[in-house]
């Protein structure tokens, strides 16, 4: 794994050829510099880190942004243990089931900022950038939440056209508080487009099977096989004590990654993650025999990801 701190934070506006007159898409051009040899993480600004990958190098990219909630995303890791001691009136402690005493210490906060003035403004270009890194088989994926879905979706429509349009799926899962003066919201959106449309590879068959949800209305075999997915995904979120759990705020899920990773792209393929967070992609990548290009911006984040990475690798390559 190739670890590669690319440029300091700061957008490049992409480039364009004065004499073309308006150029029908706006993609930063290829530099050259970053070869695929090796899985590789880059800190930095995901814009000019994508001008500087290979053009249709990629089966598949995934992006995770964040998603303009107008605050910081913040997770605080707690450490908690029994102190029957305890003076109740200090902080950091709380009671429990049968009265017990418990004391929670801070253990680490991880943040990062999820506030943008102009978010499609700041979409567009990495949009157009991760188009043209696509291989003609590629796919996108793009992770998003209901406040922004819909604009979202007109502003990949303009980048991809419409007819390379495949799929609105829908990550649903259960955790959190429950608003009483509305629908508690509770699902992502994963909107889904084919670099060439019709040419995009798709292994419905590498799926992971489902059950079915009433498998009396199937015979006993398929039952017992199960269902492929459809564009409705049923997904806990990373579970609290879970082995996967980093501690990363907006951490994903590595089953849901999986799906996306085992169905568009092939064995031994080039993934990419512009938002990598914690590294989720390339944790998948790493069981499923992909290769991965991870970016994030923040220090945090390639510290997360690293440790989860190494902790990743085979016995035999860890050093
Ligand atoms: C929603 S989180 C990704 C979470 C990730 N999918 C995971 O499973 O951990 C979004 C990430 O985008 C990063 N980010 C925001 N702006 C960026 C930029 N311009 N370039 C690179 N990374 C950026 C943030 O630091 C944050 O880690």
């Amino acid at each position: 794994m190739r670890i590669c701190e690319f440029e300091a934070v700061g957008a490049r506006p992409p480039e364009t050829d004065p004499d073309s007159g308006p150029a029908p898409e706006r993609e930063p051009q290829p530099e050259p510099g970053l070869v695929l040899d090796d899985d590789l993480l880059i800190l930095g600004d995901n814009l000019p880190a994508l001008a500087a990958l290979p053009r249709g190098a990629f089966d598949l990219v995934y992006l995770d942004p964040p998603f303009n909630t107008g605050r910081a995303q913040t997770r605080a890791t707690l450490a908690v243990a029994r102190d029957e001691a305890a003076d109740g009136a200090r902080s950091g402690l709380r009671t429990g089931f049968g009265g017990r005493r418990y004391r929670s210490t801070l253990l680490q906060r991880l943040s990062y900022e999820d506030a943008f003035g102009d978010y499609l403004e700041f979409l567009e270009p990495r949009l157009r950038a991760a188009r043209g890194l696509l291989a003609d088989h590629g796919t996108l994926y793009f992770h998003i939440d209901y406040r922004e879905a819909h604009y979202c979706k007109l502003l990949l429509d303009e980048v991809f056209g419409r007819e390379a349009f495949l799929n609105e799926l829908i990550w649903a899962y259960d955790y959190g508080a429950k608003p009483r003066r509305r629908w508690p919201a509770k699902h992502d959106t994963i909107l889904v487009y084919a670099r060439v449309p019709g040419r995009h590879h798709f292994d419905a068959d590498a799926v992971e099977r489902e059950p079915y949800m009433a498998p009396g209305l199937v015979g006993p075999d398929k039952a017992a096989r199960g269902k492929r997915p459809t564009d409705v995904w049923f997904h806990t979120i990373v579970p609290t004590n879970g082995r996967e759990k980093t501690g990363y705020p907006t951490q994903k899920p590595e089953g849901v990654l999986r799906r996306i990773v085992s169905a568009s792209s092939r064995p031994g393929g080039w993934c990419l993650d512009p938002f990598a967070g914690s590294g989720t992609l390339g944790a998948v990548c790493r069981q499923l025999g992909r290769r991965f290009v991870l970016v994030d911006s923040s220090p945090v984040a390639h510290a997360v990801m690293r440790e989860r990475l190494a902790a990743a690798r085979p016995r035999a390559e860890r050093t």
